[in-house]
């Protein structure tokens, strides 16, 4: 236990409160003993970012100032518990928008210095791989998982509940910021993830074909700035400039055949993940873990393979304090503890409960 650790609440307190502050949403959720959902409240700053075509770290971490301690309320208020109740609390601490995360690690070092209960540093991509397993008795380990998010595109070989060992990564782009930047070049809008998959439900996928970057036959880690640079080729020709009008039909066929390479390249990368480690079960967690052909062909892949499926319920595929509640409820319960001297991070850093590099 580090110096300077909070006391262990007492009595009848038996509440993990999870706060989530990492990027654009601010969120709150209270789990029971059994990691049962007592409360959620996640508040979307969506809105405030969407004139600029993205999260402007400035904005959010102002906004996260001024509606944490509403959200926190609230989800007492709907749980009808208070603060009192509270056994510990778990934070985001890495990685993130630092003006954002300090805003959560600074709420709940407060809370905990007033109350009196301890502490639990959370990673935000490894509670983005709980989230697939959150509520299910015995999940299947170890377990291929890929987290695609807006900011991560990881794979994880989940040897345990809090045991993820890193397996691969994007080297450039994230595969959701290829959504949302394809999204843009074609102005649909922002966030482009849940755009772009709507459009691609109409389009026709073998119109048009993007590159697929697999790298070499062994390697586990991404790269999607190749496609993004393709759909801008495609659509402003090759000095990415030109003014070209695409009607409806083609911008839902680009939409289509965009997300069937990214989807082609998660999937193959998954796939690999799985065979080399003799995978029980197929996870996908994070944003991009909405996307309807990425859930098909996951389910697809488990089914070849033999093995479970564990995707992310949809209400937790985007940030969410639910899934930091949940993984610092297990390692609550290992004794990972954090002192008052707890800081946050913008790049993960070792050692990361649950988050080995
Ligand atoms: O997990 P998340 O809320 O935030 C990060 O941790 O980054 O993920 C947000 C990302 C955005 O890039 C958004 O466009 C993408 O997830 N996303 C989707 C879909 N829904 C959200 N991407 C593809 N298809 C979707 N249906
Ligand atoms: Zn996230």
């Amino acid at each position: 236990m580090d110096a300077g650790a909070t006391a262990e609440g007492g009595g009848h307190a038996d509440l993990i409160l999870g706060i989530e502050s990492s990027c654009d949403e601010t969120a709150a959720a209270l789990l029971d003993r059994d990691g049962r959902v007592v409360a959620s409240v996640v508040r979307s700053q969506i809105d405030l970012h969407r004139s600029f075509g993205g999260v402007v770290p400035e904005i959010a971490g102002r906004s996260h100032v001024e509606h944490m301690l509403p959200v926190v309320e609230e989800t007492f208020a709907r749980a009808g518990r208070k603060p009192s109740d509270l056994a510990a609390i778990a934070v985001t601490v890495q990685p993130g928008l630092i003006g954002s995360l300090l805003v959560g690690v600074s709420t709940a070092k407060a809370m905990a210095l007033a109350l009196g209960v301890p502490l639990v540093p959370v990673d935000h991509v490894a509670a983005h791989v709980h989230s697939c397993f959150h509520g299910v008795a015995e999940p299947e380990f170890p377990s291929a998982c890929l987290v695609a998010s807006g900011g991560h595109s990881t794979l994880f070989e989940v040897v345990s509940p809090t045991k993820h060992v890193k397996r691969g990564e994007t080297i450039d782009d994230a595969a959701g910021e290829a959504f949302d930047k394809v999204a843009a070049i074609l102005g649909l809008g922002y966030p482009g993830g849940p755009i772009v998959d709507r459009m691609a439900q109409a389009g026709d996928a073998r119109r048009f074909k993007f590159p697929r970057s697999l790298m070499a036959k062994e390697s586990l880690d991404f790269s999607f700035s190749g496609i993004k640079t393709a759909v801008l080729y495609h659509c402003r020709g090759q000095d990415g400039r030109g003014k070209r009008t695409l009607d409806e039909q083609e911008v839902r066929d680009v939409c289509a055949a965009f997300q069937e390479a990214v989807v082609d390249v998660l999937i193959e990368k998954l796939s690999r993940l799985a065979a080399r480690i003799g995978a029980r079960s197929i996870a996908v967690g994070g944003g991009v873990a909405a996307n309807r052909r990425l859930r098909e062909r996951a389910g697809q892949l488990a089914q070849e393979r033999g093995v479970a499926l564990r995707l992310a319920p949809r209400e937790l595929t985007t940030d969410n304090a639910v899934m930091v509640a949940g993984l610092g409820r297990l390692l609550f319960a290992e004794g990972v503890r954090a002192g008052l001297d707890l800081d946050a991070h913008a790049r993960a850093v070792a050692p990361a409960p649950s988050h080995s590099p």
